[in-house]
């Protein structure tokens, strides 16, 4: 069925708006018809709302309004009616505090705008590390017929003929810096080269993670996640996902048909085939709690366990998206895994993922392994519990030290990342190799927003040791461009009353990732004498979205979504707005 044929023409939501002939029809007719639109396109054919997250200040988003043009172009060709939107633009490299705080304010700005405006079906462009969670999370709330299109990844980086990756070399040019190993002149200078076009961060970072978690979730074409933003095929598949979203539109086909528990496995046995960025957790988990499907920690650990890291991609490989999609990209991957996957989950195009992958080829084994011979043994994330986070806490242990994996050491505490910043350097720091750093109040509530600050720097007297890893715990999160021994989410966190307040410097903490143990080696009532001398935290803000966000947002278990937002309530009919 078409456009031509469809029997639903002019009986859509759409319909509520363009198809009445009175006054209101008049009115909502007669204003779209100042932008030179034809009368024939308020004849009942399904309209397509474009949420588009261009944005200057989001760099990773410079080349949208181009996308959105290609998409258009399909909509038009497939004889729908396209309309672009603005959507927030969450800039993960720009927007302070932290563009984690925002993700939920993207969410309901795009989720109310779908819900107030005349569309039938959505294309989501994304790309920037909180833009894909963010608009998918409100469009599940409404439950139309909705498309994602990544914006694809910059173009590689290459320094001094090396290759290097968005983010993963901030952290190792800074620590070399810090080390004495790198003269500043020649740290600003790699800046240009770490970012030589249009695009969002190249390594398997959130961004590159979350495009590939679009992809294996099935809520875009294929080879959606890795073709990079400026090669000319990332046009061709804007176009078709615009011609796309057409027919979805005429099949009905809305998220949560796409959207089940299936795929949402799926997406985390591939999260760990990648090695994807441990902020997957928090997003799907979120995207998960709007759609109503049941996901817990428990799932991450039992899917993604045995799942080997199939992607030598930084920041725990040497290559980059670009190579990432020569090889194949994920299709390739998809294939490889094929006897894990549910190979009938439904995707955008109509098909089971399994018909949209099963010709895939590997062009490139040295970036995509065998599944025989993986590039590491497990991809997965790993969920830890213990005195020290009842309700779990997470760790990647492809980016981790195999060392390190099973390790008691000496607490040294920061009590929020001012302290770590104001003490780090100091000489006089009682830390060496052998201890774990703490970091308190960086939760979603504590930081507020949940920054990405867990990563802590090593401190310059073990760098210069030639050290690069050590344990750390905190109840922030990671750029997923990070890499390290580094224990995240911890749950409750520090702000909301969990254990992680209670730990002291010299308090010793074993780890133990086998086990999946956390362990604050102190006496219950220790503990309990700790918690009444502690004051309670309360909110910093007294007004606007962050205080609302502070009263409100949940723990990273339940993906940091604020309590009012879980769950959908679809499109009804709205009231007339005059
Ligand atoms: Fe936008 Fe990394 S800063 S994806």
């Amino acid at each position: 069925m078409t456009a031509s044929n469809d029997p639903n023409k002019g009986k859509r939501r759409s319909a509520q708006w363009w198809g009445k002939l009175d006054k209101d029809g008049y009115a909502h007719r007669s204003w779209m018809k100042n932008q030179g639109f034809p009368g024939e396109v308020f004849d009942g054919r399904p309209v397509i709302g474009i949420a588009n997250t261009f944005s200057e200040f989001n760099p990773c988003h410079g080349h949208f309004r181009k996308i959105c043009e290609h998409v258009k172009r399909g909509v038009w060709e497939a004889g729908g009616f396209p309309l672009e939107f603005p959507v927030f633009s969450n800039s993960e490299s720009q927007l302070r505090p932290t563009s984690m705080l925002y993700r939920n304010l993207a969410s309901m700005d795009v989720e109310e705008a779908i819900r107030g405006l005349p569309m039938d079906g959505i294309v989501l462009l994304v790309g920037c590390d909180k833009t894909t969670p963010a608009l998918l999370m409100g469009a599940a709330s409404c439950d139309l017929p909705t498309i994602c299109v990544s914006g694809g990844p910059m173009l590689n980086g290459y320094y001094k003929g090396e290759k290097i990756g968005s983010g993963t070399h901030v952290w190792k040019f800074s620590e070399a810096v810090r080390a004495g190993e790198m003269s500043i002149e020649a740290f600003m200078s790699a800046e240009a080269d770490n970012a030589r076009s249009a695009g969002h961060c190249m390594t398997m970072g959130t961004a590159s993670t979350m495009a590939s978690m679009v992809e294996s979730l099935g809520v875009s074409l294929p080879a959606n996640a890795a073709i990079p933003a400026v090669d000319s095929r990332r046009y061709v598949l804007s176009h078709m996902s615009g011609k796309r979203i057409v027919d979805m539109v005429i099949e009905d086909l809305r998220l949560s048909k796409i959207l089940t528990k299936k795929n949402f496995e799926n997406a985390i046995m591939t999260n760990g085939a990648i090695g994807g960025s441990t902020n997957a957790v928090i997003h799907l988990q979120a995207i998960a709690g709007r759609m109503g499907v049941e996901l817990g920690l428990e799932d991450w650990d039992r899917l993604g366990k045995d799942m080997p890291c199939l992607v030598n991609l930084m920041p725990s490989g040497e290559h980059l998206m670009e190579d990432f999609y020569y090889a194949g990209g994920l299709p390739t991957v998809l294939k490889e895994i094929g006897d894990f996957i549910h190979k009938d989950a439904l995707t955008a195009n109509g098909k089971a993922i399994w018909d949209n992958v099963k010709d895939a080829e590997n062009y490139n084994t040295d970036v995509i392994f065998p599944l025989k011979t993986p590039f590491k043994p497990n991809g997965g994330i790993a969920v830890l519990r213990g005195n020290l986070c009842p309700d779990g806490a997470v760790i990647k242990p492809s980016a981790a030290s195999p060392e390190l994996m099973v390790h008691t050491g000496r607490a040294v505490v920061f009590e929020d990342i001012e302290d770590y910043k104001a003490k780090i350097d100091d000489e006089a720091l009682e830390i060496d190799e052998t201890c774990i750093m703490v970091l308190k109040n960086c939760g979603p509530k504590g930081y507020p927003g949940m920054a990405e600050v867990g990563n802590m720097g090593l401190p310059p007297k073990v760098l210069r040791k030639g050290i690069t890893d050590m344990v750390r715990i905190s109840d922030a999160r990671m750029s997923g461009t990070a890499y390290g021994t580094v224990v995240l989410h911890g749950c409750p966190e520090a702000a909301a009353g969990g254990p992680l307040a209670l730990v002291q410097n010299g308090d010793m903490i074993t780890l133990d990732v086998p086990n999946r143990k956390l362990h604050l080696d102190v006496s219950a009532a220790e503990l309990e004498k700790r918690q009444a001398a502690t004051t309670a935290f309360s909110n910093p803000y007294d007004r606007g979205y962050s205080k609302m966000y502070v009263d409100h947002v949940n723990q990273a278990t339940d993906g940091a979504d604020l309590d009012f937002l879980v769950g959908k309530s679809g499109t009804p009919e709205m009231r007339e707005s005059h």
